[in-house]
């Protein structure tokens, strides 16, 4: 597993645009680009392509506000709105608040998000293209995002694993750690029948293939991942516990030590990412949109 905790020179935001690929199995850090300006098309194509090829962008020292993310996020595709309506920034429902604070006795954001490994939205039949994770307050200590590579971890898988599930699909669900994370957390309501409806079960290849690259990627995960459809529960069982297991080997891994105002935008067609947590005392707030992507296959 690699992380990154270089510190940023104080000249990140002066053009001109600069990709430095981290020194890990994924990601790659932009700088010499200002998001609080308009992004001109010549440097949105080389950002497009960046994203493609590194799976994860680490754009330094943002001071961007909520509707510039939005702005920027809406140019990769329409955004999607999370089924937690509380947890959305005032003002702004294209912004799911990611956080640990409590205010008045109520949390401002989703305080567990990223509890188990997971790509966003796989519960829904156009799961996310990609996130964008804004930093808006860091705690001193903890906190970090992990990152696994799914592609690396589909090339990598032993042959036999591969023929157990190509061609396979698997169930998604929203529900799936929902009751678990619900007896320990103070951040997940009982779902009225409105919110049941938004997130009925769906089937996803076990192994997707990019849209924009055409690589193959695992497309299972721990948060979401039920069962493999059409094998006996305690193979399917049997499988994904594998394929879990494989996901998240450290050489498919990149550690993200967030430093003030990172923007993180990653792929959700190629990645997992999981939430390191940080002492409950620490207050730790981001601000993530979601954008939609296509039908996997
Ligand atoms: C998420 O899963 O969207 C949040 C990840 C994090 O809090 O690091």
């Amino acid at each position: 597993m690699t992380s990154l905790t270089a510190t940023v020179p104080p000249d990140t935001l002066i053009r001109p645009l600069h990709i430095r690929p981290l020194d890990a199995p994924l990601g790659a850090e932009v700088l010499g680009l200002d998001l609080s300006r308009p992004v001109e098309a010549d440097d949105f194509a080389r950002i497009h392509r960046a994203h493609l090829d590194h799976h994860l962008l680490v754009f330094r020292s943002q001071r961007i506000a909520p509707a510039q993310q939005i702005a920027f996020s809406r140019r990769f595709g329409p955004l999607q709105i999370h089924v937690l309506r509380q947890f959305q920034l005032a003002g702004h429902p294209e912004i799911l608040v990611v956080s640990n604070v409590v205010e008045n006795g109520q949390p401002i954001g989703l305080g567990d998000a990223g509890h188990f490994w997971h790509s966003d939205l796989s519960y829904k039949e156009r799961p996310s293209l990609g996130s964008m994770l804004h930093a808006q307050e860091l705690p001193a200590e903890g906190g970090d995002t992990l990152f696994a590579n799914m592609h690396t971890a589909w090339d990598s898988l032993p042959a036999h694993l591969k023929r157990a599930v190509d061609g396979r699909r698997a169930e998604h669900t929203y529900l799936k750690q929902y009751e678990a994370l619900r007896q320990r957390s103070p951040w997940r309501p009982k779902l009225t029948d409105d919110q049941l409806a938004e997130v009925q079960p769906v089937l996803h290849p076990v192994v997707r293939t990019h849209p924009e690259t055409g690589r193959k990627a695992l497309f299972v995960s721990e948060h979401f991942t039920t069962r493999i459809d059409g094998l006996p529960e305690d193979e399917s069982r049997e499988l994904l516990d594998a394929l879990f297991a494989h996901s998240v080997r450290p050489e498919h891994v990149y550690r993200h030590v967030w430093q003030a105002h990172d923007m993180v935008f990653w792929d959700n067609r190629s990645l997992m990412h999981l939430a390191a947590g940080c002492p409950d005392h620490l207050r730790r707030r981001l601000n993530r949109t979601t954008i939609e992507g296509d039908l996997p296959f």
